[in-house]
């Protein structure tokens, strides 16, 4: 049975949906890329016992926390990392966590997040404009708003935000300088903009500059990859995003995967060698119900995508090691296959 949590905690979006996608089962591995408050990890690990175990990141120191106690009833079958799930890679050969059954990311922000936590991520709070996931990386969106120049600004804002009003906002914040916080960026961009409609003129900075601070998008690309090279046969890969910019990366990637030939359109016979790596689940991207949205409304834009791994003659594997090597052996771009083999052999003999 799904668990509900209290009413201060994060509310998981599209919970059934995500654990029909990920096909959760008694005794699987499981890797949740963005804990948060641990609402779909704690779903996961309900339903994946006895015997599951559940492997989870966060960027976010505090996160971890939070998603500590929540899953404290399951703490020895979870493992929790504080990094960025760009070493998603490296964190499950570190701790031997792989070939897994499914793989989550919730995108973006949890409602701990947003909810004033000091940390800049909402205009709707005061606060430093700050805006990292984690207090280890070096730049701020106060850095970025400060000493960046108005031609790159206006083009962060707008090819992050989507917005159409990038240079008047730009130029405003560089007249402005220095902005320190959260208000005085949110009421120069409403100067600037004007009021229309529902939408908050500075939303879509906000947005603009949290992805620039974190490298959301570089990141996500990179760990959805590296994703797939974990599962196991039939293993799921599911992602919910909250912008089309986050969407639109990830039906990509899964549509490229999925593909027999990736040759570029007008070539007679294929010459790429592609060999398909998952097959969708879902053709159709899936949405949260009216219900669900009339409960949390946060839940409005989210987009699930699910995708599971075929393992085809090349690219299938034995053991953990095989498997272990194969991953690395893809990561570092080895290709010569009598090279590749000499180099397994000799991994599988260390
Ligand atoms: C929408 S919340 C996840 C909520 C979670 N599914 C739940 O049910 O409580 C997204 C989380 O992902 C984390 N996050 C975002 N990008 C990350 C990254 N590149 N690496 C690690 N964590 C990340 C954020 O810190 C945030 O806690």
């Amino acid at each position: 049975m799904i668990k509900h949590w209290s009413a201060s905690s994060h509310t998981p979006v599209l919970l059934s949906e995500t654990l029909r996608a990920l096909a959760v089962q008694p005794g699987g591995r499981y890797i949740d890329c963005t804990l948060g408050g641990g609402g779909h990890a704690a779903a996961i690990l309900d339903h994946s016992s006895p015997g599951g175990q559940l492997l989870g990141i966060d960027a976010d120191p505090n996160a971890i926390e939070i998603a500590k106690e929540r899953l404290q009833h399951y703490k020895d079958s979870t493992l929790l990392v504080n990094d960025n799930f760009i070493n998603l890679q490296s964190i499950c050969i570190k701790y031997d966590f792989f070939p897994v059954h499914g793989i989550l990311f919730d995108l973006g922000l949890s409602s701990l997040q947003l909810n004033g936590n000091g940390r800049g991520f909402s205009f709707q709070y005061d606060a430093p404009l700050d805006m990292r996931f984690s207090p280890s990386q070096k730049v701020t969106a106060a850095d970025i708003v400060n000493t960046t120049s108005e031609a790159r600004l206006a083009y962060l804002i707008k090819t992050y935000g989507e917005e159409g009003h990038s240079h008047r906002i730009a130029s405003r914040i560089v007249k402005e300088r220095p902005i320190e916080t959260t208000r005085q960026l949110a009421r120069l961009i409403e100067k600037a903009v004007g009021r229309r409609g529902r939408l908050h003129p500075a939303t879509k900075t906000f947005q603009a500059l949290r992805i620039a601070v974190n490298h959301e998008l570089e990141h996500l690309e990179t760990a959805l990859r590296q994703a797939i090279d974990l599962l196991g046969y039939e293993g799921r890969l599911v992602v919910i995003s909250y912008h089309s910019l986050e969407d639109r990366i990830v039906k990509q990637l899964m549509q490229k995967e999925a593909r027999a030939c990736i040759c570029p359109p007008g070539i007679p016979t294929c010459v790429c060698g592609h060999v398909p790596r998952v097959r969708l689940i879902n053709k159709k991207v899936i949405t949260p119900s009216t219900p669900e949205t009339d409960l949390n409304p946060r839940s409005r834009s989210a987009k699930l995508r699910a995708a599971e791994r075929i393992i085809t003659q090349g690219d299938c594997y034995a053991t953990t090691e095989d498997h272990a090597f194969i991953t690395i052996a893809k990561s570092r771009g080895w290709r010569r296959p009598a090279l590749v083999q000499k180099l397994r052999m000799a991994f599988l003999a260390v």
